[in-house]
């Protein structure tokens, strides 16, 4: 009897933790950066944690040096692909608040639609009507470090926001990627969907294995 009970539990035990590993391991990660006019790489490394002269060794192609980033492209920006809360992949960035600041203005100008305004509202216990001067707020950025199910061979990944010009065909074509994997990676997600975000392998960018 106790034999059957203890079986039991341990049935119960595996179950359970099978289930629960949703994020043992960190990886390095890069999320693209929508450059919006008016902004420039010292301001994107100092909200994303790392340097303009980091983000220039990561895109060598469309941005010879600091002062020459263009609006209107994306830029990688490498950050470490952690854990948060023990429950999912993603980095907690810190945004300084300055007079005014809204989350709408957090999420879709200053992080370029990197994390989303329920994310801001979620992770920060301010009201966020009134988000006070000076005050720091959590900025999440979702990313993955693979799924090996799907592939072994891609280490890297970009978390990548959708805009209205992106589909599947698209980004395929740009980062030279097949797209039925590219949409294995993404499951049920349309590319085509002007907003959210899909993870892309990133193809020989892995420092890595
Ligand atoms: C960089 O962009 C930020 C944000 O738009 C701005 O506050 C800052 O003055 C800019 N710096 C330079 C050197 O243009
Ligand atoms: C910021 O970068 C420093 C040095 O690379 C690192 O020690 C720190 O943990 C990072 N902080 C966040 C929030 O990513
Ligand atoms: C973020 O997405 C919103 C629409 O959801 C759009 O209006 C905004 O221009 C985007 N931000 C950037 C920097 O592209
Ligand atoms: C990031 O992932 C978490 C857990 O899956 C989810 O709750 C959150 O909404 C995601 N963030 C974004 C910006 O999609
Ligand atoms: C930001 O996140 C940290 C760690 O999860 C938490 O302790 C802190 O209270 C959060 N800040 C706000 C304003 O909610
Ligand atoms: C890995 O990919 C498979 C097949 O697409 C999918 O069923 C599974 O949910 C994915 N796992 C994670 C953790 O995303
Ligand atoms: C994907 O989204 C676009 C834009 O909203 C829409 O026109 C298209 O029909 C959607 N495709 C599918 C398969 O749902």
């Amino acid at each position: 009897m106790g034999f059957r009970i203890g079986l039991g539990f341990l049935v119960l035990v595996s179950l359970c933790c099978t289930v629960k590993p949703q994020c043992s391991k960190s990886c390095d990660a890069l999320a693209s950066y929508y450059v919006w006019q008016g902004t420039n790489l010292s301001f994107i490394g100092d909200i994303m944690n790392t340097t303009d002269a980091t983000i220039v060794t990561y895109n060598k192609d469309s941005v010879p040096n600091i002062n020459s980033v263009r609006f209107g492209i994306r830029v990688n920006v490498p950050f470490t692909c952690g854990c948060i809360n023990s429950d999912f992949h993603g980095q907690m960035f810190e945004w300084d608040v300055r007079t005014g600041d809204t989350y709408d203005q957090i999420a879709k100008i200053f992080y370029s639609n990197l994390t989303t305004v329920e994310d801001l509202e979620w992770f920060n216990s301010y009201d966020p009507n009134n988000i006070l001067n000076n005050a720091k707020v959590n900025v999440t950025v979702n990313c993955t470090c693979g799924n090996s199910t799907v592939s072994e061979d891609y280490g890297l990944f970009i978390t990548y926001p959708l805009r209205p010009e992106d589909s599947l065909d698209s980004i395929a074509e740009t980062e030279q990627l097949d797209q039925a994997l590219l949409q294995r990676y993404n499951p049920g997600v349309n590319f085509s969907q002007g907003s959210g975000f899909v993870y892309i392998p990133g193809k020989g960018l892995s420092f890595c294995c």
